[in-house]
Order: C-alpha cells, then structure tokens, then sequence
C-alpha cells in the first residue's frame, strides 16, 4: 500500500519534472511536440494506476471489517466486492448507509483517474508566451569625430567593399598633399549628406529615415527592442526673442536683421527667415584654379570658419480670432495675427535618442542637450562711414584649417549639416490681407516643400521654434539609414529585446490543483487502511480462495440451494437475504469442531448475523480445514 503511494507519488512528480523542463520552450516540429505531450500522458496515467492501486488495496482490506459489523444483503456483499468495477453500489441505498465508509473509498477510485488523467495533463498547454531580455550588445550610432580622422586622399571601406562617404567635400591648397604648410579647407556638404536631407526634409512622415532591416540589425533578431544611445552632434537652439506687434526691444538688443514690424499685420510677411548672415563663403578667393588651389599668396582667416550663421525666423500667426474693432490693422484683416521671432544657434549638443523598434515600425524619442556654440564668435555689424560690413568677434574664436585639422574636420562635418538645413529655412512668404483682398500666399522659401508647413492651408506650423530642432535631429538621425557614411559607428547598449513566442506553457498551480487533493484522499485512505490492519491483526484480500474459505457454512448451503451454477440472475429471495462474517457459534456448526486437540478453535464464515459472534484480535481461528482433517471429520459423520 504505502509502496503504491509513494510510487504516485514519483510519479506525479516526474509529471511535474517533464512540464517543468518543457516550460516557455519552442517546439516547431509538430510530432515531437505530440509526443512530448504523450509522455506527460503516459506519466500521469501511470500515476493514476499506483494511486488506485493503493486505495484498492485498502479497499479490500477495509470491506472485510465492514462485512464484520453489519449485516448486510447478499446483494450488496455482492456490490462491495465488485465495487471497483462497477459503479452501481453508488445507487445502492443499503450500502450507501450501512457501509458509508467502503463506499466513500470506491468514490475515490472512481474519480482519482478524473483529476489525474483527464484534468492533470491540463496544466500544460502551448501559447505565445512574451519573452524579454536584456542583453548588452552592438547598436549603430553616430561618431562626428570619425570625420576628424578622415582624409579624402586615403579612401576607406567597409568589409564588404563599398567606399566610406564623407559629409564634407573640401578644397585644397595642395591635391598631392606633400607641399609645406599645405592644408584643405571646407567646401561643401557632400552629396550623399545632401540627399538625405533632403530625402527627409521632403518626407511626410515625421520620423528619421532609417535602413530597411534596422530592426532585425540593431535588436539582434526578430525581436521587438528599445535601448538608448547618446551622441555628440550639431543642434539648433532656439529661442524666441519677440512675442508679438512691436515687442521688439529684446530683438534690438540682440541685433536682430529684422523686426516684427515686417510681419503681418504690421508687414506683409507670414515667414520672413534671415539664416545666411556670416555663411562661409564660397569661393574663398577670386583666384582658385581646379581642386580650389589658391593661386599666388591668399589671406590669414582663408579657409576659416568664423562664425556660424544664427537663424533668424520670424512667423506671424492667424490667431482665427476675429481682430479686434479698435484694432488699426482693420482696415486690411478680419483675422488678428500674431507675430513672433526666434532665433536658433548652432550648438554641439548631446543628443540622447530612445530607439523603439515594435513591428515594421519604429519610434525614436529624442532628447537634446545643449552644450556650447559650435564656433564661439558673434557677428557684430561695423559701420564704417556710408559702408556696412559685419565681422565676427572675437577672431581668436576662429576654428583655422592650418592650426587645428581633426577640429576643423569636425566643424566642418557639423557646418555641412547646418548648411543642409538652412537651405531648406531661408526665404520668406507674403500674404496679401484679405482686405480688400483676394488674400492669397506668395512663396519664396523652400521650407514650403517640407513638413514644416501645415497640410491644410500651407502655412508654416505655429510651434516653428520647437519643430526646427526637432526637424534637424531626425535629419541628422537619417544618416543612419545611410551605413556607408564614416560617421556610421557602433556602440555598446544596453538592449531590451522582446519577442512572442509560441511555446509550451506550464501552470504548476494546475498541475498541484488536480493531484494536491487525489495524494490527500489517498493518504487518509492510506492511514485508514493501515489501521484497519492493526485493528484486525492481519491482511484480507478478495480472491476467490477468500471467498471459498469464507463461505464454508451449511446454514449457507441450505438457503442457497438450487443455485450452484453461478448464473445470472441470481434468485431475488436469496439476494436479500441478510449475512454477515464472524465466528460461527459453536453449536450451529457442531460437525466442523475439531475433535482432536483442534477443539476451541473457531471458524470464521459469512452467515446470518444470529448464529455469529464477533471475530477478536489475536484469537486463533481456522478458516478451511486441512485437507486431512476434513477427511476425518467426515469418516466421523458417516460412521
Ligand atoms: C573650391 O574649389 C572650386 C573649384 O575651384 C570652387 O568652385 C569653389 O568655390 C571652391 N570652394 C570654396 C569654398 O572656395
Ligand atoms: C484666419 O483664420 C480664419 C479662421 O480659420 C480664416 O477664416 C481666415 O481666412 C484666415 N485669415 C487669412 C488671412 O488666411
Ligand atoms: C514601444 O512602442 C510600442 C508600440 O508603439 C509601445 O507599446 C511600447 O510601450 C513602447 N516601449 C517603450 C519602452 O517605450
Ligand atoms: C496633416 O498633418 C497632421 C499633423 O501633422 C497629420 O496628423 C495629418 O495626418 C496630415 N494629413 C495628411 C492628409 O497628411
Ligand atoms: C513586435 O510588436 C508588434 C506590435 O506590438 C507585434 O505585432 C509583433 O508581433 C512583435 N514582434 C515580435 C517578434 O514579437
């Protein structure tokens, strides 16, 4: 019995050892999938069959005490022996009452392959199963110092052969590179820089371009992934200078080329942008012959970068409020507009850029901090006499060609950038005022092929100031999609990668839910069957030999004469007749006494409750005679 328990036992444990391995894994080929699931099948039938063995070992033990205490119909007798296989003691109201116990205990070996075979493989089951993993690992960025180290002369690669592209094409006062004191200069963006700006600048959506496989490149698989990188680059920092009509003092002071006073209302501009003040010029001299070679002796700042232009933008917006009725602009709108000015320097910032790749999409959440002015000089106006000039203060700001190369490398590659950008700011738009009207938009600026104007009626969107550096991150982040570019890098990140998987799934809960009462029942079952062991002082089973050694009593073989041959249906009257197991009292079953020495030694047999007394522990009691014995007796009789 406790054998049979403790096998369960393992068993159902192997059951939970197999799920437990098969847990959140994938398994693509079908028939090994089936299989495993078989074999948790096989561990829990197994496990079934060692749990009922149990309660049917103490079944039968406990039956045996019960026949002791009551009498009961043959018909039941018959039922609680045959209990284990057929269920309809259940609907015997006999044996529901008078052996409750034994009944209780068939109930269990009934319902024990319910939870074991039929709910227990339930706790397994297969199903996307959302993984998620942080892994430190190889994600692109950019590195603006790699333009420091690049040399047009020396042409690089990438492993799979194409050449690097730079962002900057340069001029030189020297195409072999070997003369004294020679040096390049800054010329322009290059054209693969020019043609992602643009490619971005003119899309629609509102997101940096990326390669077509960024995902499965950066997140390492086909994953879904976020991590986070952070970079040194240009950036645009605004700040708006004048609110507006006439709020024009701080623009004053800070020597703004314009005031609100040429924007609507006042004006006639709903765009004005100045972004070209203190450009580098190009040509540097009037005296370049091919490859931008200087001829003859050239000035100290040739070559120089002296400042960065400031963006100067001024937007005027239709507030859709109806003016005001004692408003001076009445007379030419219905509308009030407010003007504002900001300007924009060019800063190196820290960009710190949140990739978020889900599905076919992806989302960058961009973060800026400003750092310092990309070249730190103002341009001051000189008035000198009738001539106006400006000049960038102070010239020890001046990043120089021949002082500083990686430096003005790098400056350069931030220059080009910001050059690509302002020529998609500068210009202006008018609005003639819808007094006395038609009003209608004349355009003169490239920002009107961007994103940045409103889809609806083309004007420039209100929140320009936030936009622009926005715009020119995500422009600067499309070189990304770009990976012949030098300043394509690689980075360490941290990456969280998530993907749904279709994977077994295991519940131990359920698992432990369908056993945690089968092992209970059993257990109590256990213990009852052991006690009755005890109680009884030795073992019974339910063989026929059992039945034979059991059933030796005349008073038996008188009612059930006439039905010898085991058929079916049994005769009724028989059937209800009431017996019950004990020592059959001595005078009733006189000619079964042993007359020599054996006399005192008591016969236990199934018969009517009124020729039996109880059966006691410890007393010995002779079941079937010995063979000899029998024939002894029997001579007895007949002589
Ligand atoms: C570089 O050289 C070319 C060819 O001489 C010339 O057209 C161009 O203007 C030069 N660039 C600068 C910035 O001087
Ligand atoms: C300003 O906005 C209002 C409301 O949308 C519109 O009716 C009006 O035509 C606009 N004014 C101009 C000059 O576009
Ligand atoms: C990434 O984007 C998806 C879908 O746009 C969103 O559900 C998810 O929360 C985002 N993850 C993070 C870490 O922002
Ligand atoms: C117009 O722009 C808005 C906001 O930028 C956007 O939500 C909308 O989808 C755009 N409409 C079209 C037709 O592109
Ligand atoms: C990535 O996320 C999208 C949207 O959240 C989802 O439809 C897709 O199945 C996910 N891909 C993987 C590999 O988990």
């Amino acid at each position: 019995m406790a054998l049979s328990f403790l096998t369960g036992m393992c068993l159902a444990l192997g059951q939970h050892m197999l799920y437990r391995s098969l847990h959140h894994k994938a398994e693509n080929n079908e028939l090994t999938k089936v299989r495993v699931v078989l074999y948790g099948r096989a561990l829990a039938y197994l496990s079934n069959c060692a749990f009922v063995g149990c309660v049917i070992l103490c079944y039968r033990q406990r039956i045996w005490s019960t026949f002791r205490e009551r009498a009961l119909s043959v018909w039941t007798i018959d039922q609680v022996f045959l209990a284990t296989e057929d269920p309809s003691i259940f609907l015997n109201w006999e044996a529901i009452t008078k052996a409750s116990l034994v009944t209780a205990i068939a109930v269990v070996i009934w319902l024990t392959p319910v939870a074991t075979i039929i709910f227990s493989p339930g706790a397994l089951t297969f199903g996307d199963y959302f993984e998620s993993t942080l892994t430190n690992s190889h994600v692109p960025t950019l590195d603006f110092t790699q333009e420091s180290n690049k040399d047009w002369r020396v042409p690089t690669y990438l492993p799979d052969g194409t050449a690097k592209r730079s962002m900057v094409y340069y001029n030189t006062t020297d195409i072999a590179g070997t003369s004294p004191g020679f040096f390049d200069y800054y010329d322009q963006p290059s054209a693969d820089i020019n043609r992602i700006a643009l490619m971005n600048a003119y899309s629609l959506k509102d997101s940096s371009l990326n390669r077509e496989n960024a995902r499965l490149k950066s997140c390492g698989g086909n994953f879904n992934c976020t991590y986070t990188i952070d970079f040194l680059g240009p950036g645009y920092n605004c700040e708006t200078l004048a609110k507006g009509s006439g709020d024009n003092a701080k623009l004053n002071e800070a020597g703004s080329p314009f005031d609100t006073s040429h924007l609507v209302p006042e004006g006639s501009e709903i765009y004005y942008a100045k972004v070209d003040y203190g450009e580098f010029e190009r040509p540097q001299s009037g005296n370049l012959s091919a490859g931008g070679v200087p001829v003859g002796p050239v000035a100290n700042d040739f070559g120089c970068f002296k400042t960065e232009p400031v963006l100067w933008i001024g937007v005027s917006i239709n507030s859709t409020e109806k003016i005001a009725d004692d408003s001076p602009f009445k007379t030419a709108w219905t509308h009030r507009f407010d003007p504002y000015i900001f300007r924009c320097e060019h800063h190196e910032t820290k960009y710190t850029v949140k990739f978020n790749y889900s599905g076919p999409f992806y989302d960058a959440d961009i973060s800026y901090e400003f750092l310092a002015p990309i070249i730190n000089t103002t341009l001051e106006n000189v008035h000198d006499g009738d001539t106006f000039s400006a000049d960038a203060i102070p010239h020890s700001g001046y990043i120089d060609p021949r002082v500083d190369v990686p430096l003005y490398r790098k400056t350069s590659a931030y220059h080009a950038m910001g050059q690509v950008l302002r020529t998609f700011l500068g210009g202006e738009m008018e609005l003639t005022p819808p007094i006395p009207g038609p009003s209608y938009t004349r355009v003169d600026s490239k920002i009107s092929n961007t994103r940045l104007v409103s889809n609806i009626t083309g004007d420039p969107l209100p929140n320009l100031s936030e936009l622009i550096p926005d715009f020119y991150a995500k422009m600067i982040l499309s070189i990304l999609s770009t990976p012949q570019m030098v300043i394509i890098s690689e980075d360490f990140a941290e990456v969280n990668s998530t993907r749904y998987r279709s994977t077994f799934i295991y519940n131990p809960e359920k698992l432990w839910a369908c056993y945690a009462p089968v092992i209970l029942f059993v257990f109590i079952i256990l213990l009852i069957g052991a006690w009755t062991i005890w109680q009884d002082g030795t073992t019974f089973s339910v063989g026929f030999s059992r039945v034979m050694v059991t059933t030796r009593n005349t008073t038996l073989d008188d009612i059930s004469r006439g039905a010898c041959l085991g058929n079916d249906p049994f005769p009724g009257e028989l059937m209800h007749t009431k017996l019950k197991f004990g020592v059959l009292n001595e005078d009733n079953g006189a000619e079964y006494t042993f007359i020599e020495g054996t006399s005192g030694i008591g016969h236990c047999a199934f018969g009517v409750a009124s020729e039996l007394t109880a059966i006691r522990k410890g007393v010995p009691y002779a079941g079937l005679y010995p063979a000899k014995k029998v024939t002894a007796t029997k001579k007895e009789k007949a002589n």
